[in-house]
């Protein structure tokens, strides 16, 4: 056996957006059909990842048909779907090398990703005491918004099972180096926008996300007229595709590919090859590089590029020493919002509402 690969899809409650879960939407059927819809571009990338051997879904709804669908293709990954009845969660988690969390209801126009938080949160803390039980040495990776305060929420719980292992978890904020990259070659003309690299640091909401494009690899040529609409772009992207979707949910796709290029680059570096570095949100404390981060930002969990390798985060890089006037005032903004969102999250998990 392999890598196999845990993909935790949507537990998400209240497909509108707004309230507490009601039980009553399933038979409305309005829930199945929002699962259905977010869990599925991630669980074929999966599947078609020849790295994995074993992919277990698990939601409240939907996962025995969307594993059987999945199970057709012929691709090495035995594929498996659990619902929370007869012991799900466990028999879904054991044995998980990574678990992915994609979990939770998603935005509507007009929202911010901390209005989720008060669904979001909960669930999120949920599963990852199912991690701490059922595999706690598993490197988990967050999608599920607001990732700000997520990644510190599930810090907290693993802290207090004394399974926490810093190197392990990551909130990924994949998406918005996807999008600088797409975003950028658009200005530029660049043929193929994956080949310029950008560090894209902070968090992963509005102003907390700060594009580095002086220290894009190979150098683009931004015209200064363009750079504050484009800075402005990587920041609110998400946004986009909220308000184009029309109230039908947020970034599914886009997010899909890069939670899929997150998860290969950690498998990869697990498997022993060297050299990957991706940007990606780490409790800084607890990583090689991190301490000098967190002192220069005044704050613990960050977004940087991140050398990994067998044992998860190898070395946080500090690109935020290397930021321009420009975007040192990205990142004072930056750094009071993103403090406020993880203060959050630690809260919910010492002190629960
Ligand atoms: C995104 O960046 O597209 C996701 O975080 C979803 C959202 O709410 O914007």
């Amino acid at each position: 056996r392999q890598q196999p690969a845990i993909y935790a899809p949507p537990v998400q409650g209240d497909p509108s957006g707004y309230g507490q879960p009601q039980p009553q939407m399933f038979d409305q059927g309005l829930y199945g059909a929002y699962a259905l819809q977010s869990q599925q571009p991630l669980s074929l990338l999966l599947k078609i990842c020849p790295l994995i051997d074993e992919l277990s879904l698990y939601d409240v709804v939907n996962t025995p048909g969307v594993a059987m669908d999945l199970s057709h293709i012929s691709t090495p990954a035995k594929v498996t779907g659990f619902l929370p009845k007869d012991d799900g969660m466990k028999n879904a988690f054991t044995g998980a090398d990574v678990v992915v969390i994609p979990a939770g209801i998603p935005r509507k126009p007009g929202m911010t990703r901390d209005d989720l938080f008060k669904i979001n949160a909960g669930i999120v803390r949920d599963l990852i005491k199912g991690v701490a039980e059922h595999c706690p040495k598993a490197f988990v990776l967050i999608i599920s918004n607001p990732v700000n305060s997520t990644v510190p929420i599930a810090a907290e719980v693993l802290k207090g099972a004394g399974v926490f292992d810093p190197k392990k978890l990551f909130g990924v904020t994949t998406l918005d180096v996807v999008r600088a990259e797409t975003f950028v070659a658009a200005v530029t003309g660049a043929k193929d926008p994956s080949k310029c690299k950008i560090p894209v640091i902070g968090g992963h909401s509005g102003e907390t996300i700060v594009p580095l494009f002086s220290q894009s690899e190979p150098k683009a040529d931004i015209p200064e007229d363009k750079l504050n609409d484009l800075t402005y772009r990587v920041q609110f992207g998400g946004d986009e595709v909220v308000k184009a979707k029309e109230g039908a949910g947020s970034a599914t796709l886009s997010m899909a590919f890069a939670g899929y290029r997150f998860a290969e680059k950690i498998i990869k570096a697990v498997n022993g090859e060297s050299g990957i570095v991706e940007t990606t949100y780490i409790y800084l404390p607890g990583v090689e590089g991190g301490d000098e981060i967190a002192k220069e930002t005044g704050c613990d969990y960050f977004s940087v590029p991140v050398e990994l390798g067998p044992e998860g985060a190898k070395k946080a890089h500090n690109v935020v020493s290397l930021a321009n006037d420009y975007e040192k005032k990205l990142l004072e903004a930056c750094y009071k919002g993103l403090k406020g969102n993880i203060e959050k999250g630690i809260e919910f998990v010492k002190n629960p509402p």
